[in-house]
């Protein structure tokens, strides 16, 4: 646990306020009375820290620090570069992004600098060090946040300039070695795109090269590479004079950036959640896309994370904004902490008056300073992490199954043109996962390079990409004893997206051999029925065949391949393989994952059937945790339904926060969530 604390806060930017000293006064005192003890500050403070190039001014900061220092709140110190000062874009236009179009960007808006400018390297370099200098060693600030959100404007993420053109292509050659070695693995005389020199690559673009997933999916890397690298070199800076960790804040499911490559440079994870409450009365897809991400969050370090942002209220950004509904607040809330973070932070602690966010949900609203619901939610948490931080310390969640999830892949698999060109990656993975989350079995979600050692179940939906070293280990794993699931268009290609030829790379783990897939219109779609009950196949419909010792669970009902499996069951070594041939719906995934969790001996840790809604997590104490950890494992149990909740049958425990024992019978209210120990 960070500083042996739960930490509660989030972005405060008094550089809005600097002309009013009654409200950076009452900040303080209001954040007291909210529990908060942690504040990020100068996300995007860079026109008011450097006004003028190479003048600085940090004044206004070192006195926000001090103050907050007095009343014991500590600080995340941040990097200003996302975004940019008029005088720096009017002076160096080149710093700005430049589309996929050819277009140079205009000032303004923020997210906007090209990652490979030299001056924009230059500039924020010069400033960084100079907080490092001043503040990187002052008692209350904690930990560096690079930049915000990289990657995050509203295109590709990327910057296509000719300083970035020159750059992949330099990333290219150190990859390939030869344009020979490029023209292959791109399977360049397709359409006779070969090349000939290394100047006529270019990135991908709408009006000029989109039909070669080889380099649509390089370029990805390239860009996540270029970002890391614009990251490491603010991180340099900012280490310079100061010991202290950095991090950076993700964002939810981001396509534009692998967070496995990026997750390298920093020291502690941390992401920004915005999940779409009360978009409808079933509050379950939300839920489980929050965890989702939680899960991911905590599974790139395998520990606690830190919850950056969360809005204590309503965002501004979606057509429609809802508000939170009494208990919501709470329980996302408890659901980040449930999950492995160790803070609650919001995006923000005061909303501005002016400009894009004014309306953006904050802890201070425009008008009755702490008389709102908002402010009450929020020192309601506050209270209850500082309560519960002795029996937390030191602990984080060890799931024993995990779930693929792997940001090259996701391009590839949607970049390509397959059987379908609507193909939503996260989507499949958030279905599967939902099974996990109904039935409280905790799963990680982790990339294809990650180590399956641990895990007794490893799911791979849509596996499309088997990157090099993958079915190896696989392989390894199934053998040693676990269990592995995947579905349809798995393993079809490698690293560049060139389709294996001859056997799939797991034939023989997973004891089938694919031939054809169809992706059948509606009127087409074909059933299946597993256990006694029938189920929909649609969308994609492998056809394989099971290889000698295989046992087909389910076949086809329907067409031409009726009789074909849909569900098999491979026994290799030690453990089992099963494959999914065609895309169902919840109810199957539902049925089939909960044999999946019975085969690998997983319960959750009640041991009991939850009803709809509900989903447990469990923090145990962490090997290896430096100071004095909790020794008990904290369950956490949350109910996502707008009515009460009711769960039996699970034995004797007693409630973290008040004490009381529950014994057999857990009640709990509407959008709640209780903290159960041993
Ligand atoms: C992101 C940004 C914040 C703010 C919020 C609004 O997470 O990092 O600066 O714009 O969105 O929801
Ligand atoms: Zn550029």
């Amino acid at each position: 646990m960070f500083k042996g604390k739960l930490l509660h806060g989030g972005d405060y930017n008094p550089e809005q306020w600097l002309d009013c000293p009654e409200i950076l006064e009452e900040d303080i005192r209001l954040m007291e009375e909210a529990g908060v003890n942690c504040v990020t500050l100068g996300v995007f403070s860079w026109a008011v820290l450097e006004p003028e190039e190479g003048v600085y001014d940090f004044n206004w900061l070192e006195e926000r620090i001090d103050r907050l220092g007095e009343a014991g709140i500590q600080v995340i110190l941040a990097t200003p570069s996302g975004a940019m000062p008029h005088w720096l874009t009017q002076k160096y236009p080149e710093a700005m992004q430049v589309q996929e179009n050819g277009k140079r960007n205009l000032p303004g808006k923020r997210h906007n600098f090209c990652y490979t400018s030299p001056v924009m390297r230059e500039k924020i370099h010069a400033l960084d060090e100079r907080l490092s200098e001043q503040f990187g060693k002052k008692e209350n600030v904690i930990l560096w946040h690079i930049s915000n959100e990289l990657g995050g404007n509203f295109s590709d993420g990327a910057c296509h300039c000719k300083l970035c053109q020159e750059a992949f292509r330099g990333w290219l050659k150190k990859k390939y070695k030869t344009l020979d070695n490029l023209n292959r693995a791109w399977w360049g005389r397709f359409w006779s795109h070969v090349y000939t020199d290394w100047n006529q690559v270019h990135s991908p673009a709408p009006h000029g090269e989109w039909s070669m997933t080889g380099l649509t999916v390089d370029w990805r890397r390239f860009v996540s590479e270029q970002m890391s690298d614009f990251c490491r070199s603010e991180i340099q800076a900012v280490k310079k004079y100061s010991d202290l960790p950095v991090t950076t804040n993700f964002m939810a499911f981001f396509k534009n950036l692998d967070y496995n490559r990026l997750k390298q440079e920093i020291d502690i994870i941390s992401w920004d959640s915005y999940p779409f409450w009360h978009k409808s009365k079933d509050e379950v897809p939300e839920a489980v896309w929050a965890s989702a991400n939680h899960s991911l969050m905590r599974a790139l370090k395998k520990g606690p994370f830190l919850l950056m942002e969360s809005v204590p209220s309503a965002v501004n950004w979606r057509e429609y904004n809802p508000l939170k509904r009494p208990g919501m607040h709470m329980l996302s809330s408890l659901q980040a902490v449930g999950h492995g973070s160790d803070s609650v932070q919001y995006f923000q602690w005061r909303k501005g008056r002016g400009a894009y966010e004014k309306f953006h949900g904050a802890v201070l609203d425009h008008l009755n300073g702490k008389n709102t619901r908002t402010f009450r939610d929020v020192a309601e948490v506050g209270e209850r992490l500082y309560a519960l931080t002795e029996c937390l310390k030191g602990t984080v969640n060890v799931p024993k199954a995990a779930v693929i999830f792997d940001w090259e892949n996701w391009w590839a698999v949607e970049d390509t043109t397959g059987p379908r060109l609507d193909l939503d990656y996260v989507e499949c993975v958030l279905a599967h996962y939902r099974a996990f989350w109904e039935a409280g079995i905790e799963a990680d979600l982790i990339g294809m390079d990650e180590p399956l050692d641990g895990y007794r179940l490893v799911s791979a939906p849509l596996n499309y990409m088997y990157k090099s070293g993958y079915a190896n280990k696989v392989k390894r794993f199934v053998e040693n004893g676990g269990l592995y699931v995947t579905t349809y268009f798995s393993g079809a290609v490698d690293d560049t997206d060139l389709c294996f030829t001859e056997n799939h790379p797991l034939e023989d783990v997973l004891g089938i051999v694919p031939e054809e897939i169809d992706a059948p219109s509606e009127e087409f779609a074909n059933s299946f029925s597993y256990q006694g009950r029938e189920y929909p196949a649609v969308r994609m419909c492998a056809v394989v065949h099971p290889k000698e010792g295989t046992e087909v669970l389910s076949v086809y009902e329907k067409d031409f391949y009726a009789g074909a499996p849909v569900v098999t069951r491979n026994s290799y070594g030690e453990g089992q393989a099963f494959f999914i041939a065609a895309q169902s719906d919840m109810d199957f995934l539902r049925v089939f994952y909960r044999d999946m969790f019975q085969k690998a001996g997983l319960q959750n840790a009640l041991g009991i059937e939850l009803p709809y809604g509900v989903t447990i997590t469990e923090r145990v104490p962490q090997k290896g945790y430096k100071g004095q950890a909790a020794e008990e494992g904290v369950v956490f149990v949350m109910n996502f339904r707008h009515e009460p909740a009711e769960l039996s049958g699970l034995g004797e425990w007693k409630d973290a926060e008040n004490g009381e024992i529950v014994s057999s019978v857990l009640r709990m209210e509407k959008l709640s969530c209780r903290i159960l120990t041993k």
